[in-house]
């Protein structure tokens, strides 16, 4: 028992430290941590590069409010606009905030054209945070229960779906902004198809609505590409990132392009403490570690290896393995949560996504040996579970 609010199951470990892939509990048990704290460990437990610039920035100053400015905050906007294409970034905490204030730009928008009913199209199985507007923008009608009334207004389409979205566009005339993961991770690891993407910009330019991407869990690099986005060849209007952005230090960005870059206006937002010095200075030294490095290559190919293993080593225990890079669903037959089960009877961590898939988000740093060890302990973990049946 603790002190804890039950907003989570009951903790099945208790955690001591981490050290690159590897978790270690209390007890000294030693696990592979598959999904580096749900996307966010890009570059594993304890990274040296990351702890020193920690140590480093804690001795200069850590938190000054945005009454100023600071130079970390200003380096790490310049850099995250370049990689991303994108005019300005708004700093906070989370992934949720980030989308919080993608969410004000609809508002500001629909203000802008003279909408005083806007509606934000986004998509079923999606996920955009436990926030009040971003639990009302989720496909996922399990996080909204018990919270109504929620916030106005989110028509939620099927995802994929060209036709479901012109549709809405001929219905509705006052779409402010289609908000989208074009790999969909808490839905289950699906990826956007070619023809989707480009009709959500496409419709979204027509109709002067914003086109909004949500990378929170799919970028930062993991997919082989900075963004999603860029494997698509569109341009959002504003996008939404956290997780891999700190590796683990509390960090949100919402980015936004062109005229949706200029919604944003003194006194129109705010955060305490949103891109402090601290959290600016992990971002820069993740993007530099990820850069020098240059993990973005390996990531791909290091995710068609585990892609293409799992594939030969789970057969047809399996429905089929899916992803980009290092955001891979494996989709079983039935409910994942006794595959979870034993895989971390290998020591193997593992977290589900949806009601049919299991998800690998390793970190970036990842080895080819402890790849082949992931796919080991994952062929035992379902030989196991064949056996039981
Ligand atoms: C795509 C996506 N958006 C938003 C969020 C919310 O981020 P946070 O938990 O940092 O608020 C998540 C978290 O899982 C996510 O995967």
């Amino acid at each position: 028992m603790n002190n804890l609010m039950r907003a989570y199951a009951p903790p099945s470990l208790v955690v001591s430290h981490g050290k690159g892939v590897w978790l270690f509990d209390e007890n000294g048990e030693q696990y592979l941590d598959g999904f580096g704290g749900i996307a966010v460990n890009c570059l594993g437990h304890a990274h040296p590069a990351i702890a020193a610039a920690i140590a480093d920035q804690a001795t200069r100053i850590n938190h000054c409010s945005n009454i100023f400015v600071n130079q970390q905050q200003i380096k790490a906007a310049q850099t995250l606009c370049e990689l991303a294409n994108m005019d300005r970034v708004f700093f906070c905490n989370s992934g949720a905030e980030a989308n919080e204030a993608a969410i004000k730009h609809t508002r500001l928008h629909a203000t802008k054209r003279g909408i005083s009913n806007p509606v934000v199209i986004t998509f079923e199985h999606s996920f955009h945070g436990r926030t009040m507007a971003t639990l009302s923008a989720t496909g996922n009608a399990s996080v909204k229960k018990g919270f109504e009334p929620l916030v106005g207004t989110f028509v939620h389409l099927p995802y994929n779906d060209v036709a479901a979205l012109e549709q809405a566009f001929e219905k509705h005339d006052n779409i402010v902004g289609v908000m989208v993961e074009l790999i969909q991770g808490e839905g289950g690891i699906r990826p956007a198809t070619q023809a989707f993407a480009n009709a959500v910009r496409a419709l979204c330019t027509e109709h002067d609505a914003l086109m909004i991407c949500d990378e929170i869990q799919c970028g930062m690099g993991r997919t082989g590409h900075w963004f999603s986005y860029q494997h698509y060849g569109v341009q959002p209007d504003v996008t939404t990132l956290a997780k891999s952005l700190g590796n683990g230090f509390p960090i949100g960005a919402c980015l936004s392009w062109a005229e949706a870059a200029d919604l944003i206006q003194p006194g129109t937002h705010g955060t305490t403490y949103g891109g402090n010095p601290m959290a600016a200075r992990v971002a820069l030294e993740v993007i530099s570690v990820i850069q020098t490095e240059a993990l973005l290559a390996s990531n791909l190919q290091k995710g068609d290896v585990i892609m293409q293993g799992l594939r030969e080593a789970l057969g047809d225990s399996i429905v089929e393995v899916r992803g980009r890079g290092l955001m891979i669903g494996i989709e079983l037959p039935t409910d994942p949560s006794d595959f979870v089960t034993a895989c971390k009877a290998h020591k193997l961590l593992v977290v589900k996504a949806a009601n049919n898939t299991v998800r690998l988000l390793p970190a970036y740093t990842i080895s080819e040996a402890e790849i082949q060890d992931i796919i080991e302990r994952m062929t035992k973990a379902m030989h196991d579970l064949k056996e039981a049946a």
